[in-house]
Order: structure tokens, then sequence, then C-alpha cells
């Protein structure tokens, strides 16, 4: 059967709920806002074959701000709000602050906290160079920086940071196939994978975390809510105090970890 004329609005949103798009009435209003002609049909194309809607749009709606998105390069999950919504609390007393966002993809969690503070010192990392340029795209450029988790990082920041965030890959390895379609096929492996227990990644943000967290600093680390517990040990086992807090309509946990009164982080 010939495909739907795509200029047709009926027939887009057909092509686009048989695909299984949920909301494909809204999906076909921002795709067809997006572009139009054959671009509109090479977008429909790329959408039903599984394609991310905010990478082929381009940018997504996070916490209130558009944050550019780029093909291979994870899109931001509304539940990570709850990390930028923490570390906004968090920073509320202080001023100029220095924020970390550590495995930065886009580089949303870092650009929604510079674009409520400005006055904060906001430096991103990853180790993917595609999730690299994308963070140049959303925050200053020379404030993304390109590495293994804090070899990445400048120096000076050490022992300066008031808020480290990491939405960091923590996905089981045997869960990853179970993930969605979108995601499996069109994230990267290294976004999703966090290894054997789904720690592996947390588990060396949090031993470094002493050393970069100013005395007062917070570090704020996404989890999965089964494994929770898992990484409040595991920041224990770090040296930090730990607590967790959970949005139940974000469906979102976060573990927080800070530095114990009147310990030397030894750098
Ligand atoms: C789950 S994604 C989160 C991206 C972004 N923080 C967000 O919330 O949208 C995890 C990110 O961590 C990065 N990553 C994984 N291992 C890393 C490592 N060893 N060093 C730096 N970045 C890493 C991946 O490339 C990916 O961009």
């Amino acid at each position: 059967m010939a495909p739907a004329d795509p200029i047709d609005p009926e027939g887009l949103v057909a092509r686009l709920r048989a695909a299984g798009c949920v909301y494909a009435e809204e999906e076909a209003a921002l795709l067809s806002d997006a572009a139009t002609g054959e671009d509109l049909e090479s977008l429909v194309v790329r959408r039903v074959a599984g394609e991310p809607l905010e990478v082929l749009l381009g940018w997504v709606g996070f916490e209130g701000v558009r944050v550019r998105t780029a093909p291979g390069v994870f899109v931001p999950r509304a539940r990570s709000g709850l990390l930028v919504r923490l570390a906004l609390a968090a920073l509320q007393s202080r001023c100029d602050p220095v924020v970390v966002d550590l495995g930065c993809g886009t580089g949303a969690l870092g650009a929604v906290v510079a674009h409520r503070r400005p006055d904060a010192e906001v430096h991103a990392a990853d180790l993917d160079p595609a999730a690299v340029d994308c963070a140049r795209r959303n925050l200053p450029a020379d404030r993304v920086h390109r590495g293994d988790l804090y070899d990445a990082l400048p120096a000076g920041l050490r022992g300066r940071v008031d808020v480290l965030l990491a939405n960091a890959p923590y996905v089981p390895t045997d869960h990853v196939a179970l993930m969605p379609a979108e995601a499996r096929l069109h994230e990267p492996r290294a976004a999703l994978d966090g290894g054997p227990d789904g720690l592996a990644v947390q588990r060396r943000v949090a031993a470094g975390a002493a050393q970069w967290l100013a005395p007062t600093g917070v570090l704020l680390l996404e989890t999965g809510r089964a494994q929770s517990p898992s990484t409040l040990a595991l920041l224990r086992d770090a040296g930090l105090d730990a607590a967790l807090h959970t949005d139940d309509a974000l469906d979102a946990t976060a573990a927080v970890g800070r530095r114990p009164r009147g310990v030397d982080a030894g750098y």
C-alpha cells in the first residue's frame, strides 16, 4: 500500500499511530512545525522506523528550557528534573556557585541550572565526542570537557564544586536488552549500561566525589528505585553522608552525598 500523503494531517497521524506513537496527534503537529514537504516525509519515515522524536525535532523541552539534542546522544528524561530541582534548592544560599554536570550527554542538567542561575559557573563533561559536541551547543563551549569522568575536569575545580550532578548510566547490563527500542537502538550503549549490577559508573563517581566537592558541596546522583539502597551504600562506602530523595510524579529517585563535616578530603 502506498504511504498516505504526509501533508495530509489525518494520514500523518494514522501513520504515526500505526507505528506505536501514543501521542500521535501531538507528534504530527511537532513534526509538521519542524519541517515541510519532502523534509517532513523523511522525518516521518525516520520516526516510524523508531528514531526518538526529540532527535528528529533537534530539541527537547526539559524543566522549562529548550535543550538541543543530537543523533546518538542520550535524550534527557523528564525524571532527571529531580536532580535539577535538588541542585537549585542546594544553590539557594550560595552566590557564584560552581556546578559540574558529569556524564552530561546533551548538557541538559547543566543547561537548566545555568539558565536559572546565571551567576553559576557551570562545567559539563562526557566521554563521548558526540555528547560533548551537543553539550557545547547548550552551554559555553569552553566549559564542556571531554574525558573519563573526573579526568575531564580542569584541575582548578578540585575542592570547589558546590553541586556535582551525575546521571551516570545505571541500567544493569542484562536489562539493557529489555529497554524500549528507542533507547536500545538509538542511544549509545555507554549512556545506558551501568555494568553487571548497574552501579559500575556510579561507584566511580562516588569514589571520586570528595576530592572535587567544596567542603559543603553536594553530590546528586540519579538512580533507579530498586537499586537505590545499593547507591546509598556505595556513597557511604566512599565516605560520604548519604540520603535519598524521591519524586513520585516524576518517578524519580536521587541519592544525595555530602562530605562529612570536619573530614579532610585529602587532595
Ligand atoms: C544516562 S546518560 C545521561 C546524560 C545526561 N546527563 C542526561 O541526564 O540527559 C549518561 C551519560 O554518561 C556518559 N558516560 C558514560 N560513562 C562515562 C564516563 N566514564 N565518563 C564520562 N561520561 C560517561 C555517557 O556518554 C552519557 O552521555
